[in-house]
């Protein structure tokens, strides 16, 4: 199987064609989607191994409500106006974790600013790839595989490249499949970002939880 795989199409048609559990890890910031998707959720759970989503908000995704995650955390996003005023939005978004048993992320509360110029990249709304970062290192070991259906401009393959895991990404959008495309291929021209190369983001390799408390991991990390 190739490091990196990159499909132009639809989430829902890709993933139909995956064999049950191929996939360690599903981790996705899904759009919302009009009609009935109850049978999203054990779609993506036959899939993956293990799924994390990150949706702005739940209010808009009946499919994701239908069942209760595992762990339920929290990110903080700040964005703050430009324009020379100090104008501050805070805003939390849940972090979802399903399949049992997934290592508990050891913090309730992850920081990360949104919004920032150097994060724009043409996509409406990217996530920030710290945060991006430490859900596939925490989450992951590397040489494992990451599927993200709804991958917009590759935060999450971006990520994934940089910490040494595998990825398959699909993006129906053409625009956002071309953002996605060139940032993956500048990702892959970055040196590691791997604990052996001096990047620290978990105390050890890390997957399934095996129990043992987790070292390291701080409540109000922050990231960019
Ligand atoms: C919330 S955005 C993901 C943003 C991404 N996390 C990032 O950092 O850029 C969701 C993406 O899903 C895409 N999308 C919507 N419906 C889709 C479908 N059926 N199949 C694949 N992608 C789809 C949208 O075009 C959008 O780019």
């Amino acid at each position: 199987m190739d490091t990196v795989r990159l499909i132009l199409g639809d989430a829902l048609t890709e993933l139909a064609k995956l064999p049950d559990q191929s996939i360690d890890l599903i981790l996705t910031d899904p759009p919302y989607l009009e009609g009935d998707f109850s049978w999203m959720l054990p779609e993506l759970l036959r899939v993956g191994k293990r799924l994390v989503l990150t949706p702005g908000k739940l209010e808009s995704f009946n499919w994701i409500r239908r069942q209760a995650p595992v762990w339920e955390y929290a990110w903080q996003s700040h964005t703050q106006s430009l324009g020379g005023r100090a104008c501050l939005h805070i805003a939390w978004e849940p972090i979802l974790a399903y399949a049992w048993p997934l290592r508990p992320l050891g913090a309730d509360l992850l920081v990360y600013p949104i919004g920032l110029p150097d994060q724009k990249n043409g996509h409406v709304w990217p996530k920030p790839i710290g945060l991006m970062r430490k859900l596939v290192a925490h989450w992951t070991n590397e040489s494992q595989m990451v599927l993200d259906p709804f991958m917009g401009s590759g935060t999450t393959g971006d990520a994934c490249i940089t910490l040494g895991r595998k990825f398959i990404g699909v993006e129906k959008d053409g625009g956002n499949f071309a953002i996605a495309e060139r940032r993956i291929a500048e990702a892959q021209l970055q040196p590691s970002l791997l604990p052996n190369h001096g990047f620290h983001l978990t105390a050890a390799p890390v997957g399934l939880w095996d129990g043992e408390p987790e070292s390291g991991a701080g409540a109000g990390e922050a990231n960019r």
